[in-house]
């Protein structure tokens, strides 16, 4: 394990590190008189699986949405490939806690969607839509609607979709926060494979830090408001990860975020401070 704090240089010699993808320069983010993000930077590696994680409300949406190119940063810039980010592309799709399905639609014709957009040819789509729904297990469920899918089921098929019009960069906004533990646990697995025999480059916001343990190459913990990036963990632990020996390192996680200093002083969530962890 290495604990980078940010301004202490590389963590690992930069003869080993793989080029870089994902550069996110000084970005601050102003809603109103606001500060939300406080000159963020961070640069995330080709192939690189990077959790950030942070108390509620500390801006992981919003800096996700950044580098997705739906928000305009009021200072700084996110570049991908050297090229500045200044709107959105489908090769660098966001999926959100809540799958946003089509309900009209078939789960075929949902994942479909990005594809019909970019006008791949019907017989050409039909292929595509094909492979995912056998990676994705859902060949059985072509022909059924969102509603008749359990949640899990639902969040297969949203990840399919972006995984459609293959993005070579994966922005997660909590993609499994609504989802029951044993759910969340498999589909933790299925993304690790999914990822592993694509070489996309992936942030996965969570609130969960074992998740973040289980998954990333890295771990970014952001602060409160206006957020800055406190520190930045490498999880040097081989895949498939052997969860309960994560333990010491989810300790440090949680010291970093202040979890402990929190709870103990007692302070439920309220408006004024939404950036209580809900852990
Ligand atoms: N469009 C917006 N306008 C004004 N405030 C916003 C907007 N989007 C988010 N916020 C505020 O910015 C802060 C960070 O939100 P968000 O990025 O969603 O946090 P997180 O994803 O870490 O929970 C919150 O206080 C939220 O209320
Ligand atoms: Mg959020």
């Amino acid at each position: 394990m290495t604990v980078a704090h940010p301004g202490e240089g590389p963590i690992v010699p930069p003869a080993a590190r793989k080029p870089e993808k994902i550069i996110v320069e000084g970005l601050t983010v102003d809603f109103g008189s606001h500060r939300i993000l406080d000159a963020i930077s961070l640069s995330v590696e080709s192939g690189e699986f990077l959790a950030l994680v942070g108390p509620s409300g500390c801006g992981k949406s919003t800096l996700l949405r950044v580098v997705a190119g739906l928000l305009k940063p009021s200072r700084g810039r996110v570049s991908i490939d050297e090229a500045e980010v200044q709107g959105p592309s489908p090769s660098r799709n966001l999926v959100f806690q809540d799958h946003a399905l089509y309900p009209w639609r078939t789960v075929s014709k949902n994942i479909a969607l990005g594809l019909e957009i970019l006008g791949v040819p019907p017989k050409e789509s039909r292929a595509r839509v094909e492979r995912l729904l056998a990676l994705i297990g859902l060949e059985a469920f072509r022909n059924h609607y969102p509603h008749q899918l359990s949640g899990g089921m639902r969040q297969r098929a949203a990840l399919a979709r972006v995984l459609a019009v293959d993005p070579d960069v994966l922005l997660l906004d909590e993609p499994f926060g609504s989802l029951d533990a044993m759910t969340r646990l498999v589909l933790q697995k299925e993304l690790l494979r999914l990822w592993n025999h694509s070489a996309k480059t992936v942030i996965l916001v969570t609130h969960d830090v074992d998740e973040a343990l289980y998954l990333a190459d890295r771990i970014a913990i952001m602060s409160h408001l206006p957020a800055r990036i406190r520190a930045v963990i490498e999880v040097t632990d081989p895949r498939p990860r052997d969860r309960a020996s994560l333990m010491n390192l989810k300790r440090t996680v949680l010291d970093l975020l202040g979890v402990e200093r929190e709870v103990r002083a007692d302070q439920p969530a309220s408006p004024e401070r939404p950036y209580f962890l809900s852990l």
